[in-house]
């Protein structure tokens, strides 16, 4: 485990989590469209309070527009979406933390400001959101870097400020659409673990959409396999052992091999 896990697990410093403890998603018989374009088909999908599900499938199936309609930003054309049983946009929206897949730093205001932005849309004074929000820049490896503007940042940091963001909005869901996407791989594993350690000490009910299988089944309890465009859901399958402490041991054990093949079979024919 990294040692800012360690030592997030040790605090349980983490930023309180709004309203009850423990939301679930539930999701029946979801269809949506642009227009002409029907992008999900009688989709159905469960996260109970505090679980994690993993969403793969091919790309252009539907993943974001799924969290999307999850978060309240769009609306399904048949079937219902409720986040802690509301069903409404505005109840969805603030029951949900949305991390989109770009990741949308507002380029004039700096990493710092950036992060606190969801402590300071809930009317926290900006010198506490600052505080707030840079106790948590060392964890993320951006320490030294409140002060810059997006523009200066790599792609990974800027990702990890926009990870950051989405953390300390302190919403009992989050929508997380390829959080790690564009770090290396040494990098991408370390916040893997982090994250899990993060779970661990502050559980949340989390929706996860990831290219990465290995990804998906070592942070989820369960993955959902979505297949191409209409997206349902093609096959579920149970994570063996979600947010292991150790991530090297779990993800090269033969049971976790197996069910990972098995993901990457439903993947393939799926697609097609
Ligand atoms: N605002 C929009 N208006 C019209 N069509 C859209 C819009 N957003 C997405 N689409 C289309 O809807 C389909 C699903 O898009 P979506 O972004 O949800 O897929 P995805 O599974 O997240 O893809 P990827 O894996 O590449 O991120 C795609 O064909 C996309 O071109
Ligand atoms: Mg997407």
């Amino acid at each position: 485990m990294p040692a800012e896990a360690r030592e997030f697990v040790a605090e349980g410093a983490s930023p309180a989590t709004e309203g009850p403890p423990g939301v679930a998603v539930s999701i029946r018989g979801l269809g949506h469209s642009y227009g002409e374009l029907r992008t999900i088909e009688r989709l159905d999908l469960e996260a109970p309070a505090h679980g994690v599900v993993g969403l793969v499938g091919p790309s252009g199936c539907g993943k974001s527009t799924l969290l999307e309609l999850i978060s309240g930003l769009q609306e399904p054309v048949a079937g219902e979406v409720e986040v802690g049983g509301a069903g409404d946009p505005r109840g969805r929206l603030t029951r949900c933390a949305y991390m989109p897949q770009r990741d949308l730093l507002l380029p004039w205001l700096s990493a710092i400001d950036n992060a606190a932005l969801a402590l300071r849309n809930r009317g926290a004074r900006r010198r506490a959101a600052r505080r707030e929000a840079g106790r948590l820049f060392e964890r993320f490896g951006l320490a030294g870097f409140e002060g810059a503007a997006p523009a200066e940042l790599s792609g990974g940091m800027r990702q990890r400020v926009a990870f950051l963001r989405t953390l300390v909005a302190g919403k009992p869901v989050l929508a997380l659409d390829e959080p790690f996407a564009s770090l290396d791989a040494i990098t991408r594993a370390e916040m893997q673990e982090w994250l899990a350690a993060a779970l661990r000490a502050d559980p949340r009910t989390v929706v996860l959409v990831t290219h990465d299988v290995e990804e998906a089944l070592y942070l989820s309890d369960r993955v959902a396999v979505l297949s191409a465009r209409p997206a349902r859901v093609v096959e579920e399958l149970q994570a063996p052992s979600p947010r292991a402490p150790d991530r090297d041991a779990a993800v090269t054990d033969p049971g976790f091999v197996a069910v990972r093949e098995r993901a990457m079979l439903a993947l393939r024919g799926g697609a097609g």
